[in-house]
């Protein structure tokens, strides 16, 4: 359809999705020519008759096809032209000459920038300047197209970074409450595991701290020989609860003051077994079930409950065994007297490869482990991260 010049046409830049075309000429009817032809490729045309006039037009809004008559002399379309590009740099620009002689002559014209493409203003050459237009029109589409494409692409962009921003705070944040419950469980889950150690002890009051010494000794023992690290709080919790099963040992065996007969000591022995039976029924205790049923596995196999040999004893057990005696021997009891820790070590060396694994009975001794409560040794870490070492 065609849209010829015309005051009543609205100014450039009101319609969003048709190009424009601007068209300069001095006489009326050549002007209303070339619109008409403009016109016909369905752009909205613009008509100017003097140069002035069409730059006054281009500054309400950029075109897309300037076409400009141009006679040396009197009528300077091809500076109309060159001033246009200030205005609407991506325009394809065209000037309309009278002669081919003065399309010649313009070639020796210095030119300023941008193409200006020259056709003489004869009947032959309309149809080169509708096809001309024709084509630059589907460039300038082409183009407009693409910079939609990277527009809209840079949008999505930018809604995705916001969102990947959005999300890593939400990550963040989840991460930290994650954190922070998973530190509470772990402080209730210790604390738990403590009530069960202070029942051990609550029924056998003679063994008040034992549990608590055993761990300690149980840790600096593991770390010593290089026990891994993630396994140690676990280890820890199994030496601590190593007793759990003296819950179900009768009073009158438990708290016997002197001697047990072959009766009792058969239900005292029973208890790796009832321990295992209570860490078997609570998931969280699991994992130490081996410190539990088998602390009392002997080197030889001569231990209980399962008479297992030398390394077929779960190393915790191993360890726990002897930070057990080692607790036994250099505490008091109400049926007997501490030992210095040099006795304690030698009897540790002496039943070394009989009832201890001897290679940890070595460290323990030549480290001087016993000491963990005397004055000389640092206080044990109690907590995540095993960083204090023995002096
Ligand atoms: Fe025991």
């Amino acid at each position: 359809m065609a849209r010829a010049a015309g005051s009543t046409n609205p100014p450039f830049g009101t319609r969003s999705r048709q190009f424009r075309a601007l068209v300069v000429h001095s006489q009326p009817e050549a002007l209303g020519e070339l619109a008409e032809l403009l016109g016909g490729l369905d752009l909205h045309v613009e008509t100017a008759r003097t140069p002035v006039e069409a730059l006054n037009k281009l500054r309400q809004g950029p075109a897309h096809v300037i076409v400009a008559h141009h006679v040396t002399g009197t009528f300077d379309g091809v500076a109309f032209l060159e001033a246009s590009i200030a205005h609407a740099p991506e325009a394809l620009r065209i000037a309309v000459v009278a002669s081919s002689d003065e399309a010649s002559e313009l070639d020796h014209r210095p030119a300023t920038e941008g193409a200006i493409i020259r056709l003489v203003a004869r009947a032959s050459e309309r149809s080169r300047l509708v096809g001309l237009v024709g084509e630059g029109i589907k460039l300038v589409a082409l183009v407009e197209s693409q910079r939609e494409l990277v527009r809209k692409l840079q949008l999505e962009h930018q809604k995705l970074q916001r969102r990947e921003t959005l999300l890593d705070t939400v990550v963040k944040e989840r991460t930290k409450e994650l954190e922070e419950s998973y530190g509470k469980l772990k402080i209730a889950n210790r604390q738990a595991l403590f009530g069960l150690a202070e029942a051990i002890e609550a029924k056998d009051p003679y063994t008040k701290g034992h549990c608590g010494r055993v761990a300690a000794y149980s840790l600096v023992l593991a770390r010593e020989v290089g026990y891994p690290v993630e396994g140690l709080e676990t280890l820890e919790f199994g030496a601590f609860l190593h007793d759990i099963g003296k819950i179900g040992i009768k009073d009158a065996v438990l708290l016997k003051p002197g001697p047990l007969d072959e009766v009792e000591w058969v239900h005292m022995r029973e208890h790796p077994m009832k321990g295992y039976d209570i860490a078997s029924k609570i998931e969280m205790l699991h994992p130490i079930m081996p410190a539990v049923r088998n602390h009392h596995e002997r080197w030889d196999g001569s231990g209980y409950p399962d008479g297992m040999v030398a390394e077929h004893i779960p190393l915790v057990a191993r360890i726990v065994a002897i930070a057990d005696a080692v607790d036994a021997m250099i505490t008091d009891r109400p049926y007997k007297s501490a030992l210095p820790l040099d006795e304690c070590e030698a009897v540790l060396r002496k039943t070394a490869g009989k009832m201890y694994d001897p290679a940890l009975v070595e460290v323990f001794v030549s480290r001087h482990l016993g000491r963990l409560y005397h004055d000389e040794y640092d206080a044990l870490p109690y907590d995540d991260g095993y960083e204090a070492s023995a002096s």
